[in-house]
Order: C-alpha cells, then sequence, then structure tokens
C-alpha cells in the first residue's frame, strides 16, 4: 500500500474535513503515513495526532523558516516531546535560502542542532533543502556521519542525488515529477535506483497532475507513482510496494 514519507495533515486547509479525509485514506490505498511538523508548536499538534490514527507517525522537528523561535528552554522541551513512541524522524529540518526568513547562520546552527539531536534519540532525519545545495551537502559530510533519513522533496542534480544515496540517504519524490517543467528531478528518478526513493506528498502542497495546483492528499501518491513506473519502465504497482518497504526501513517501521 502507499506509504506516505511526508505529510502535513496539522495544516489548516483539512480543518473543514481532516478526519473524513484521513479516515478514507485506507479505502483508497493509502497504508502509512508520517505527519510532519514544521514550527515548533506543531511538534505537539503531529504528535497527538499520530495517537490518534493508528496508520500514522510523526516526524518532530524546526524547519528552517521557523527556527527563529526557537530558544533552550524550547529546544529542551522538543528533546522530551520526540521520546514518544509514536516519532519516527526528526524533521523538518535543513536551510532555506529562497524564503531567507532566518539568517543562514542561525538556519546553520538550528539544523546542526536538530541533526545531533536525532543522533543522540537514534532517529532518522527528514531534510529540507531549498537553493541550498552546497551549504546542505557540506553540513551533511561535516555532521551527519552516522545518521539516516530522507532528502525530502529533491530538487538538485542527479549528480548530488547519487551523492546523498552513497552517504546512505534516501531520495524523496513528491508531485513535482509530474509537472512538465520538471525534466531534471525525471533525470534525477531515472539516475536513482528505486531501492532508494521514498514517495511523498507534502500536502497540502505540491499536488500531482491532473490536481496541480489543488489540495494535495496523500490518495494522489498514485499519480506521483505513475510517472515514476513510467520513467523507470516498471508497474505503478512495483513502484508503490518497492517504496513502502524502503519508508519502512528508512522510519524502522
Ligand atoms: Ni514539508
Amino acid at each position: 500500500m502507499i506509504f506516505d514519507t511526508h505529510a502535513h495533515y496539522d495544516d489548516e486547509q483539512f480543518d473543514i474535513d481532516r478526519d473524513e479525509l484521513l479516515n478514507s485514506m485506507a479505502a483508497n490505498g493509502v497504508g502509512t503515513i508520517v505527519n510532519a511538523s514544521a514550527a515548533y508548536e506543531s511538534c505537539g499538534r503531529v504528535i497527538r495526532m499520530a495517537e490518534k490514527y493508528p496508520f500514522m507517525y510523526a516526524m518532530a522537528g524546526v524547519h528552517p523558516d521557523e527556527v527563529g523561535s526557537l530558544d533552550e528552554e524550547k529546544f529542551a522541551r522538543m528533546k522530551e516531546l520526540f521520546q514518544n513512541e509514536k516519532v519516527v524522524a526528526v524533521g523538518e529540518i535543513g536551510l532555506d535560502y529562497y524564503w531567507d526568513n532566518e539568517s543562514h547562520e542561525l538556519q546553520k546552527e538550528w539544523f546542526i542542532r536538530q541533526l545531533s539531536l536525532a543522533r543522540e534519540l537514534g532517529l532518522p532525519v527528514n531534510i529540507h533543502s531549498r537553493d541550498a545545495a552546497q551549504d546542505t551537502m557540506e553540513i551533511m559530510k561535516e555532521h551527519g556521519e552516522g545518521l539516516d533519513g530522507v532528502i525530502h522533496c529533491y530538487s538538485y542534480s542527479k549528480e548530488m542525488a547519487l551523492q546523498y544515496v552513497k552517504m546512505g540517504f534516501y531520495i524523496g519524490v513528491g508531485g513535482v515529477v509530474t509537472f512538465k517543467n520538471a525534466r531534471r528531478l525525471r533525470e534525477t528518478v531515472e539516475a536513482v535506483p528505486l531501492a532508494s526513493i521514498v514517495l511523498e506528498t507534502d500536502c497540502p502542497y505540491l499536488a500531482p497532475e491532473p490536481y496541480r495546483g489543488k489540495r494535495n492528499n496523500s490518495s494522489y501518491i498514485k499519480y506521483t507513482a505513475e510517472e515514476i513506473a513510467r520513467i523507470k519502465g516498471v508497474a505503478a504497482e512495483e513502484v508503490i510496494c518497492r517504496t513502502e518497504e524502503n519508508a519502512r526501513r528508512l522510519y524502522r517501521l
């Protein structure tokens, strides 16, 4: 069944029908969802949601756009929260030089500290990196040793993707691969072995074709799987099945 390795069901866009939508997932072929926090405030929310739905797990962490709100007290609280048995990863964490909400120095500092926290807790990491390819790679080389995880919504070169695969990371592929202008991502998918790819939505964002621009949800992953299957020359069912195995290995489930 479909394993969505990165979703944001605490987003207010789901306020109108969250329960109904999540309860329809199994009927739509979705077996497992990892719900990701972005801001400090959403760490507790995604964990509470994971406790409510048996097929849902949580990844907790603070997104680079939001690290300005962190301090020592909150960081200590995060460490306590992340010991909940439904927390399967630290994320999403990383660098975002596109929105550039916080200084690069502050983003790097909290990225590195959250990597250390993941190591301490024995959890994989979920990396968000936008317009920050070089700095992210440098930090992962210097501070990521012994860690595993996924480079979520991967958007850089295929060469760099293969470098991450060699370092033991998975490449997260979502709806973008179905977009007309996604030539570079399709080349990456062609180059990276299926054994190192996991599927994700990042919903409510980044819905695949034919729903581009609409609210995304985990059942639309079938369109992403179909596109990957086309690129790889295999059946969509094989993509769904293999990436589910990868995701279980990644999140130790
Ligand atoms: Ni996300």
